[in-house]
C-alpha cells in the first residue's frame, strides 16, 4: 500500500492532481445506443446515474481502452461498446476513458495503470455504497495496458468479495511479462478471468502482447504470436480500407485481433469459436489437442464458460483472417506402411472432403517429416465452412511426371518381388476426430482390392467401423474388415 502512496504522489507531480475526491482523472462514459455517443457519470453525483440513464437491475460491463499514441478514442471502442448492446440489450455499458494519462511515453502511461486500476476500484464502491450495485455484476474487458489497469482494479478494490469477470485482450507485455501476479493482470483479480493473446511475437526481446498465462483461461488463435491477414503484405488493403491510416492498422493489426475476437463472439452468436487445451502449437498442429472432456475446450470471447480451476488453462485454436473468425477443426491420423522400406517418401498430399452440407476440395497436407516404415501421422485440418457430417474423403498424391519418373527408377533399383505390381504407400484407413462435434469416425478405402497408392493417384475412402475396435454392425461393414484383414495378410506375407 505504502508503494502505492508513493504512485500516487509521483502521479500528481507529473499531472495536476485533484485532491478533491470528487472529480477523478477517468471519465466514466456511459454508451448511449447512438454511435459514437456518451454521457458522463461523475464520481459521488448520484444524480449523473438517473441522468444518464444508468439502470442499476442491469449488469454493468466496462470497456478499457490501453496505451494512447494519438490521445483520442480508438474506433473499436465504439465498435465493441454497439456490439455489447446490440446483443445485450439488457446491459449497462461504460467505456472508462483515462486517455490524458495514456498518451503518455509508455513506460509512463504504464505506471498510470495503477492509478487508474484504483480510480476505477474508487468508482465500483461507490456503486455499490450508493445504489447497492453489487461488483460481482461487473465485468471489466481491458485492452492491451488496459487489461492491466483491469487486473489493478480487481485487485485495489476493497473488501473481500471481488469483481465478476475480467476479460484481458492482448494484455501488454513491456514491463508486464514475468512480474509477479500482483504486478500484472492475474486470476485472483475476479471471480472469472480470461485473456485472449493475439501479438506475442518477439522483437529484440520484447513482444507487445504478455506471452504468460495470467487469466483462468489463456486463448492463444493461431498459436499467439501472429495473426493471418497481417503481414506487412496486408497493408494495401488496409490502406484502401481506411486510406493513411491504414499503416497504423497494419501495425496494431495482431494486436487489435484480440478485440475484433470478442466482438466476433458478440456479433455471431451462431459461429462460436472452440479452443482447446494444448502444451504448444506444434501439437495442436498435429491434430493432438482436440479434446473436450474436463475443460479441456472452452469458447472463445464474450460467452465463455466461466469455469474456475486451480490452474491457468492455455487454450489453442486456428481463426480465419476476418469475421467471422470460426474454423471447423479436425484432426486426421493416417496409418501408411511404406513399401520400400530402404527409402524415405516425402510426399504432397491433398485431401478433398464430402459432407453432408457441403464439400471442401483439395486442401493441401504438409507432414512434418517424411513417411518411413509403418506408422500413424497424425495432423490438423480446419476448414472455413461447415461441411456437416463428414462422409467420404478422397486423398490424393500429388505426383507431377517427374515424380512418376523417380518413382519408376526406384523400382528399376529395388527389385520388386510381389508379381507386377508396383510398391507404393499402404493407407488402409483414416481415423478423423472433429473437435466441434467431438464425432470420432473411420473411413476405410473404398477399392479394398486395391490399396496401393501411387504418385498423382486418388483413393476414395468411405465411412466403416473402426476394424481396431470391431465394433461392427452391419453385414457390410463386416464383409469389408475381413476383406481389409484378409488383404494386410497377403500384403504383409
Ligand atoms: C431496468 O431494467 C429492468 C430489467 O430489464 C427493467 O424492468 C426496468 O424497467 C429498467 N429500468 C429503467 C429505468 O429503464
Ligand atoms: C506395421 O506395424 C504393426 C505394429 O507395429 C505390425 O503389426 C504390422 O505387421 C506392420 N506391418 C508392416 C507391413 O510392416
Amino acid at each position: 500500500m505504502t508503494s502505492l502512496a508513493v504512485l500516487l504522489s509521483s502521479c500528481c507531480s507529473l499531472h495536476w492532481c485533484h485532491l478533491n475526491t470528487q472529480s477523478l482523472e477517468t471519465k466514466f462514459r456511459l454508451y448511449t445506443d447512438r454511435t459514437e455517443e456518451s454521457c458522463l457519470i461523475l464520481f459521488n453525483q448520484l444524480e449523473t446515474l438517473d441522468q444518464c440513464s444508468f439502470n442499476a437491475s442491469l449488469p454493468l460491463v466496462m470497456i478499457v481502452h490501453g496505451w494512447s499514441v494519438d490521445g483520442m478514442l480508438e474506433g473499436w471502442i465504439w465498435k465493441m461498446a454497439a456490439a455489447l448492446k446490440s446483443q445485450h440489450k439488457q446491459i449497462n455499458v461504460i467505456i472508462a476513458d483515462w486517455l490524458t494519462l495514456a498518451h503518455q511515453h509508455y513506460p509512463i502511461a504504464v505506471q498510470n495503470t495503477r492509478y487508474i486500476g484504483q480510480e476505477i476500484a474508487d468508482f465500483l464502491e461507490w456503486l455499490e455504497e450508493s445504489i447497492q450495485f453489487s461488483r460481482s455484476n461487473v465485468h471489466l474487458i481491458g485492452y492491451s495496458l488496459g487489461a492491466h489497469v483491469s487486473g489493478f482494479a480487481g485487485s485495489y478494490i476493497s473488501g473481500t468479495n471481488k469483481l465478476g469477470r475480467i476479460t484481458g485482450l492482448d494484455p501488454a507485455g513491456p514491463l508486464f511479462e514475468g512480474m509477479s501476479p500482483t504486478d500484472r493482470l492475474s486470476p485472483d483479480d475476479a471471480n472469472f478471468v480470461d485473456a485472449i493473446h493475439t501479438f506475442t511475437k518477439q522483437h529484440m526481446g520484447l513482444s507487445v502482447g504478455i506471452k504468460q498465462p495470467v487469466a483462468h483461461f489463456d486463448f492463444y488463435p493461431n498459436g499467439g504470436t501472429f495473426q493471418p491477414g497481417c503481414h506487412i503484405m496486408h497493408m494495401y488493403n488496409h490502406i484502401a480500407q481506411y486510406g493513411i491510416t491504414g499503416i497504423a492498422q497494419t501495425v496494431k493489426c495482431a494486436h487489435e485481433r484480440s478485440v475484433h475476437l470478442f466482438i466476433d463472439s458478440l456479433l455471431h452468436q451462431d459461429k462460436q469459436s472452440t479452443a482447446y487445451w494444448c502444451n504448444d502449437i506444434s501439437t495442436f498442429d498435429r491434430g493432438m489437442c482436440l479434446s473436450c472432456r474436463k475443460n479441456r475446450c472452452n469458447t472463445l470471447g464474450y460467452n465463455i464458460r466461466e469455469q474456475r480451476l486451480p490452474k491457468s488453462r492455455r487454450l489453442f485454436l486456428k481463426t480465419r483472417a476476418h469475421m467471422p473468425f470460426k474454423v471447423y477443426h479436425y484432426q486426421f491420423k493416417i496409418h501408411f506402411i511404406n513399401e520400400i522400406q530402404e527409402k524415405q517418401v516425402d510426399p504432397t498430399f491433398t485431401i478433398s472432403l464430402t459432407g453432408t452440407k457441403q464439400d471442401a476440395k483439395n486442401l493441401p497436407i504438409t507432414l512434418v517429416e517424411g513417411i518411413n516404415g509403418n506408422k500413424t501421422y497424425s495432423f490438423l485440418i480446419t476448414l472455413d465452412t461447415d461441411i456437416g457430417e463428414l462422409i467420404m474423403i478422397k486423398f490424393r498424391w500429388e505426383g507431377t511426371a517427374v515424380w512418376e519418373n523417380i518413382w519408376d527408377t526406384v523400382q528399376t533399383i529395388i527389385p520388386w518381388t510381389k508379381g507386377t505390381r508396383r510398391p507404393g504407400l499402404i493407407v488402409k484407413t483414416i481415423r478423423v476426430k472433429a473437435g466441434e462435434t467431438q464425432q470420432k469416425m473411420t473411413f476405410c478405402s473404398q477399392s479394398i482390392d486395391n490399396i496401393h497408392l501411387h504418385p498423382a493417384q486418388e483413393k476414395t475412402f468411405v465411412r466403416c467401423e473402426d476394424p481396431r475396435t470391431q465394433k461392427t454392425t452391419h453385414q457390410n461393414t463386416i464383409h469389408l474388415v475381413k476383406h481389409l484383414k484378409n488383404t494386410e495378410l497377403f500384403y504383409t506375407n
